[in-house]
Parts: C-alpha cells; sequence; structure tokens
C-alpha cells in the first residue's frame, strides 16, 4: 500500500491550465531557467493536492503516490536514450507536471555528471545498456538502492513521472522500518565503517566538491559512514549492496539487510499520470526486469531529485547552482 491521491477531473485541468500557462510564456522550455519559479508556481496546484504532499513531506510518508495528472494525449514516441530526449526536448509539458508538484516536498537539484547536467531526467531503456547497474538497463532488473547512496547531498526524495509503461513494470522499494534489525545489528549498522561508492549512473565522478577541495581525488572516489542514521527511534538509512563495501561482521550485517530486504519487497506500478516521491532516507527502490523493444513504445519516465534544503548544495560547491559538480 502507498499513500495515494487521484486528482479529480477538475484538479487534472487546474494543472493542465497551470503548465499551459507558463510554456505559453515561455520563448522555449529550460528547467534551470524555470526551477528558481517553480516553489512559488507550486502554490497555484489544487490546494487538496497541495495538502496532501504537504503532509506527505511533514510525516515522513515513505512511498507517495499522486495519480491522474496531465499527459500528453499526442506525446512523442519514447526516445531511445535520455540524450535523444534532451535534443528533441520531448516530454517537456511533463518535466513541467512533475517540478511543480515535487517542489511541494523539496527543491530539485542534479549532477553535473549524470545525464550531462540535466534536471529533469528521462528514464528510458538504452540499447547495449540492458544488464547495466543503471536506470538505462532493462532486461535486468535495477537492485534496490537509496539514490546517489555515496553523497552527503543525495536527494530527500526520487521522483518519478510515468509517460508510458505498456507491459505494466512495477517499482520495487523496501521500507527501512520493514527491517526487523536485532539490537546488535542497530549497532553495527550505526558504526561509520562502510564505504559508499558513486554508481555507474555518475560518469567520472571525482567528489571535488564534497568538501570545497578543488583538488580532484583520483581513480575511484569514496565516502566513509553508517548505514543507519538520524532519529532512534525511526531511523534514517541508506543501502546499496552494489556500491557500497564494509569489512568483518559489518560485511556480515551488510548482507544480512540484503537478506532481510529480498523477503520484504513491495511493488507500485506506475500508469501514465501517475508520480510517485520516494523517501530517500526511509526506502531503498528498484524496478523489475523488462523487455525493451525499442520501438517508440517502451516504458518512459521522468525523474527529478529533490532535496529539502537546497541551501546544502550551494555551501558544497560554493555557488548558487543546483548542479552538483563532479
Ligand atoms: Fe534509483
Amino acid at each position: 500500500m502507498v499513500d495515494r491521491c487521484v486528482l479529480t477531473a477538475g484538479e487534472r485541468a487546474e494543472v493542465a491550465e497551470l503548465v499551459n500557462g507558463v510554456l505559453g510564456r515561455c520563448d522555449s522550455w529550460d528547467p534551470l531557467a524555470f526551477v528558481d519559479d517553480s516553489v512559488p508556481l507550486a502554490q497555484e496546484l489544487p490546494a487538496r493536492l497541495r495538502r496532501f504532499l504537504v503532509e506527505a513531506r511533514v510525516n515522513e510518508v515513505d512511498v507517495t503516490v499522486v495519480s491522474n495528472l496531465p499527459v500528453d494525449e499526442d506525446l512523442a514516441p519514447t526516445p531511445i536514450g535520455w540524450d535523444a530526449a534532451a535534443k528533441t526536448g520531448a516530454g517537456s509539458r511533463e518535466e513541467l507536471v512533475l517540478l511543480l508538484c515535487g517542489s511541494i516536498l523539496g527543491e530539485p537539484f542534479g549532477w553535473c555528471n549524470q545525464q550531462d547536467g540535466r534536471l529533469v531526467h528521462d528514464v528510458v531503456p538504452v540499447p547495449g545498456m540492458e544488464q547495466s547497474l543503471t536506470s538505462a538497463s532493462s532486461s535486468a532488473g535495477l537492485s534496490l538502492h537509496t539514490e546517489d547512496v555515496f553523497h552527503a547531498c543525495r536527494g530527500d526524495y526520487v521522483s518519478l513521472y510515468c509517460l508510458r509503461n505498456p507491459d505494466a513494470i512495477g517499482t520495487t522499494f523496501v521500507r527501512g522500518a520493514s527491517l526487523p534489525f536485532s539490537p546488535d545489528m542497530r549497532e553495527l549498522l550505526s558504526k561509520e565503517v562502510f564505504t559508499f561508492y558513486p554508481d555507474d549512473s555518475h560518469v567520472g565522478m571525482t567528489l571535488n566538491a564534497l568538501d570545497g577541495d578543488n583538488s580532484a581525488t583520483p581513480v575511484r572516489p569514496s565516502t566513509t559512514g553508517t548505514v543507519l542514521f538520524g532519529p532512534k527511534e525511526r531511523p534514517y538509512f541508506r543501502f546499496d549492496i552494489d556500491f557500497m563495501e564494509a569489512e568483518g561482521d559489518a560485511a556480515e550485517a551488510m548482507r544480512e539487510v540484503q537478506r532481510q530486504m529480498a523477503s520484504r519487497v513491495e511493488r507500485v506500478v506506475l500508469s501514465p499520470g501517475d508520480a510517485v516521491f520516494i523517501d530517500n532516507y526511509r526506502v531503498v527502490h528498484g524496478r523489475e526486469p523488462f523487455t525493451a523493444r525499442f520501438d517508440g513504445t517502451d516504458r518512459w519516465l521522468k525523474r527529478v531529485n529533490l532535496i529539502r534544503d537546497v541551501r546544502r548544495i550551494y555551501t558544497m560547491s560554493a555557488s548558487r547552482s543546483r548542479i552538483i559538480l563532479g
């Protein structure tokens, strides 16, 4: 079960009108140029939707879905790769819908070395990447992970907006609160002995912006930290078995977390017009495997990272930019 708000036809029309108005005033659509207007403009979304999203933020809801948002009736074919989408601007109306809804929960940001520094990503299968450990994969499932597990400024939410999902491929997730950690496990997972690495979607990540130091770190960068952190009674966690390491008891604890997660996987199937907001401090997420067709009809999502306090990013990069330097 996820927390879901289904818009009425009237509310859907209100969102469409707001979006059309913004696009009508733009000479050309540029999410980075628009994004500072996103938070104030989001106040013009339907009141019931705003309240639903604010409550999700305040109550730290694990997985939040908004359904019946507008999707263009003349939607372009699913692009073959994010770079094709970037060139054509396909799905710009839907990017705006996601930015507006997401701006109730947090502030949009991106990474300079992910999808060429785009603020809104296209999640589509890419030929030759079927087995990769990135969202461009298809025949290999995307294993459960915290988004950008290695970084102190990883998002509070991963947001996804579904434009097309004809084969009803599930987005998978596990709630940290569902994992039955023993007191010993809790203690181990709270030690600063876990090493986290950038995943393969971060091309040439150097972490030189981590402490404002301009000297690039050579070879594979990493950070060290805990798996569990935050409120003792309701801890946050971060986990990505493919991009973390530990030794001894901590390594065994890591494998035990992976085993516990395997039997607690839930799924949500996104339909066109559904936006999902996954709390990246409380939930790990993934995707079921599927067979891509590369014929314009494949699954197509838009993705935006959201952080509650964008000043953390400004401070880290010493620049008022929402795109984190790699
Ligand atoms: Fe992800």
